[in-house]
């Protein structure tokens, strides 16, 4: 063999190694790894928070629900109160990854804005922006999808799995997905992002593509630091919940709290909860998944300490005195949040406000980012000579 031949070689099989790593990202040993990282992670904050930049988003495709607020929401506002610099993308271009149009975009990402702030999240120290109003966020997909394979992409399960609740062809921009994703991340040298497990595989192709960057351009050129940070992941211990019906929560099957409901509609939709035929309450989630849900919800929402003792609390109450303690749970939980929600959504000036400043400075990183892009791949034409 020719040492080219070598070379050739050893790339390709560097290749189907990244590729493995990928599809493999959420199996048991690699969501092992994560989980110690994470908890490292979380020491290193409490010593420094200034560390980090956080990076994490949501696509704007309703009004977020009680699986998104104990699930991540909640976690994100504790984040950003211990000290670390918070950057939320509202994710407008990836609504059309798996879907054919946008919606009534316009009125979600406001009601999204609305939902974060609600809850906590604060744009003095917080920035929040939009996927399209950042030219150099997406100028990165350019050179990014040079340097991912098909295959890889192919391989990545969470691509795998949203083509598959889709039911609609693979797309281009479904796809390259993670890609779009990686930019978000390391336009703006964000280098910690509380995800799911689902978002693992988006991570490592982040990082791999940051790798891959500054291999093929920034240590061939005369730039003297690395042009983007290396992301981790914080896996979040996060409050799983499910729907009243004891399904995944999700908008599409009628099963969700919005945090914006109002205390009535939120007293409706726990009356409408799947229970099942035994009347004695009692904390069972592996026969009882329905009933031990509700429990859980009260629980997080603030209504008792814990799932074991509200079920002894209520025994022989039944179903209707769990609906009961769980309404007013969450109706006590919700009432500030809905307050301040319908408020903000009131001030649409202000709104703007915050997005036009949050766009801002994300564009001013970003073209800071990208003039390190253009320079490492030496494709700055116009500079003037020191
Ligand atoms: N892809 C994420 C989701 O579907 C949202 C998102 C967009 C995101 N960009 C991100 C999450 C960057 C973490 C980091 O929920």
């Amino acid at each position: 063999m020719t040492t080219t031949d070598n070379t050739t070689a050893t790339s390709a099989s560097n290749a189907t190694q990244v590729e493995q790593r990928l599809a493999e990202a959420t199996n048991e040993a690699s969501l092992k790894r994560s989980i110690a990282r994470s908890a490292q992670l979380e020491e290193e904050i409490d010593k420094d928070p200034s560390r980090f930049r956080i990076l994490t988003g949501d696509r704007p495709t309703g009004n977020l629900h009680l699986g998104h607020y104990f699930g991540t929401l909640h976690n994100r506002v504790i984040l950003q109160n211990r000290g670390i610099d918070t950057w939320i993308v509202i994710a407008d271009y990836q609504v059309i990854t798996d879907r054919e149009g946008v919606g009534p975009i316009r009125d979600r990402v406001f009601s999204l804005l609305a939902d974060y702030m609600a809850c906590g999240i604060d744009p003095k120290r917080s920035t929040i922006f939009t996927h399209s109003a950042i030219p150099a966020l997406n100028q990165l997909m350019l050179p990014f999808l040079s340097l991912v394979t098909e295959a890889e992409l192919h391989r990545n399960p969470t691509v795998k799995a949203e083509l598959d609740a889709s039911e609609r062809p693979m797309s281009g921009l479904l796809l390259t997905y993670p890609v779009h994703q990686a930019a978000d991340i390391l336009f703006c040298q964000a280098n910690l992002v509380p995800v799911g497990k689902d978002q693992l595989p988006h991570l490592e192709q982040a990082r791999v593509i940051a790798d891959r960057f500054e291999k093929r351009y920034r240590r061939k050129s005369d730039l003297k630091h690395p042009v983007f940070r290396r992301p981790e992941a914080l896996l979040s211990q996060a409050n799983y919940v499910l729907g009243l019906d004891g399904q995944k929560m999700s908008k599409s099957k009628g099963n969700t709290v919005e945090l914006g409901m109002s205390a009535d509609q939120v007293a409706k939709a726990v009356k409408r909860a799947k229970t099942d035929a035994d009347r004695h309450i009692t904390y069972d989630p592996d026969n009882r998944p329905e009933v031990a849900n509700l429990l859980q919800l009260t629980c997080y929402a603030g209504g008792a300490s814990s799932p074991q003792t509200l079920a002894e609390e209520i025994g022989d109450g039944g179903a209707g005195v769990l609906k009961a303690r769980l309404t007013e749970a969450l109706n006590e939980m919700l009432e500030p949040i809905r307050t301040r929600r319908q408020e903000l959504l009131e001030s649409k000036d202000y709104l703007q406000q915050v997005l036009r400043e949050g766009n801002q400075a994300a564009n001013e990183v970003g073209n800071a980012t990208l003039e390190d892009v253009r320079h490492a791949m030496n494709m700055i034409y116009e500079a003037h000579e020191a």
